[in-house]
């Protein structure tokens, strides 16, 4: 195991009702607050209004930024950064998912960086402030709610990348399930597929670290006892709660410790997402198998025998390449189990783009579980079509 700094500081309010606790959390914060949420759904799910009731309660004032896209733009984090400056906002409420959240951090940090704020996703070390970050959380996927990274896109140069600096991560997060039932099923199955990859990018990696791989393994247990729950019954709160939990815990750096290795399959598809606009649980799900098939050998099949047997139930079996094999299909059979596509070809995505995704992946994924040059990534998008 290498060397680690434990350190997770957000203070989470989870279960039903919590979000009362902002009563409490947002005035310590200050009386001017940017609230940052997406296209809509906190309206129609009733959430918008417990918060404009919190504003009538406690006095604070709260100013807006609306419309944050699936797959944020830098566009949009510039946008709530010119608002966080007009109104001298002293917190950033991030009400949504992922891309909600990560849009707040890219603002939060953008707010005291007077260039582009594109600069702070390449130069992570020009972050140097943020303002402080609270999060109501409205899908169980990405683990933002706990995390210090924001995924940012750029429309002009079709990139999608990764910032991440200690003062982007929440220091509050508000989990109700309940606010999850709203999601729909093709969401719920892109978030479970989300959490279950950042189980197993983590999982993959060259160190020994032994609690963090059985602690990455039940969270993939979590994922698929309980995807196929919330499609059965989206109003299923144990169902929705074990998944939220799980999606928070998979990339909240626990797993992480002792072997921070850059991600594989990540790299892979925040290049299909940048380009293409599809949502990111499925551009994984899509892609996952074929990366696992493309790496499967001598050097890494112990780490699919073990995933195959403790998480798929394949059987034990003296020819490992045969059962780490059953586990590659077992994971195929379960995303297609939860009806989500198996071929890029299916999301609209042809050929056009695989060399420069390529290219860009292999930066990102330098230094990886196993090493990915841009000819194995194209093989891999090919594979993939
Ligand atoms: O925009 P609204 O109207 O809120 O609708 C959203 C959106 O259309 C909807 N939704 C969210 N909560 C809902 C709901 N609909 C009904 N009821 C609710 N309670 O779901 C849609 C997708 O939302 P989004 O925030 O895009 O989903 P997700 O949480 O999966 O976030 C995806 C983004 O996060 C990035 C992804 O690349 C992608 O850009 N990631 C962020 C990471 C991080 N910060 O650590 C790591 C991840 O690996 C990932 O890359
Ligand atoms: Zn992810």
């Amino acid at each position: 195991m290498e060397n680690f700094i434990y350190d997770i500081p957000t203070r989470v309010y989870f279960g039903r009702g919590q979000i009362e606790q902002l009563k409490r959390e947002l005035p310590a914060y200050g009386t001017r607050i940017l609230l940052v949420y997406g296209g809509g759904s906190i309206k129609k799910n009733g959430i918008y209004e417990e918060l404009r009731q919190i504003e009538r309660e406690t006095g604070i004032e709260i100013f807006e930024l609306s419309g944050v896209e699936a797959n944020p733009t830098i566009r949009t984090a510039q946008r709530g950064i010119a608002l966080c400056r007009e109104y001298e906002v002293d917190a950033v409420l991030a009400v949504g998912g992922g891309s909600v959240i990560d849009c707040a951090k890219a603002v939060a940090a953008g707010r005291f960086y007077e260039g582009d704020p594109w600069d702070l996703v390449l130069h992570w070390d020009r972050i140097t402030e943020a303002l402080p970050l609270l999060t109501v959380l409205t899908i169980a996927a990405t683990g933002s709610e706990m995390d210090s990274i924001a995924v940012i896109s750029n429309e002009e140069t079709q990139d999608k990348m990764a910032m991440k600096h200690p003062v982007l991560r929440p220091r509050v997060s508000i989990l109700d399930p309940s606010y999850t039932f709203s999601v729909s099923a093709y969401q719920s199955t892109a978030g479970a597929a989300d959490i279950l990859s950042h189980a197993m990018e983590s999982y993959f990696a060259r160190e020994e670290a032994r609690l963090q791989d059985y602690f990455a393994q039940s969270i993939m247990k979590v994922c698929i006892e309980c995807a196929p729950k919330v499609l059965e019954h989206p109003e299923d709160y144990e169902a929705r709660a074990n998944l939220m939990w799980a999606g928070s815990w998979a990339i909240n750096d626990m797993l992480k410790l002792g072997h921070a290795l850059p991600w594989s399959v990540h790299a892979i598809e925040h290049q299909l997402s940048a380009v293409y606009d599809i949502t990111h649980g499925v551009g994984l799900a899509v892609v996952t198998p074929h990366w696992m098939e493309h790496v499967l050998k001598e050097e890494t099949v112990d780490k699919f025998y073990e995933l195959a047997v403790n998480v798929w139930k394949v059987p034990e079996n003296s020819d490992r390449f045969a059962a780490a094999r059953a586990g590659i299909q077992a994971l195929r059979d379960f995303y297609r189990s939860l009806g989500i596509v198996s071929r890029l070809s299916e999301l609209g995505i042809d050929e056009t783009h695989f060399e420069e995704m390529a290219e860009k992946a292999a930066r990102q994924a330098e230094g990886s579980y196993q090493p990915m040059t841009k000819a194995d990534i194209v093989q891999i998008y090919k594979n993939s079509l």
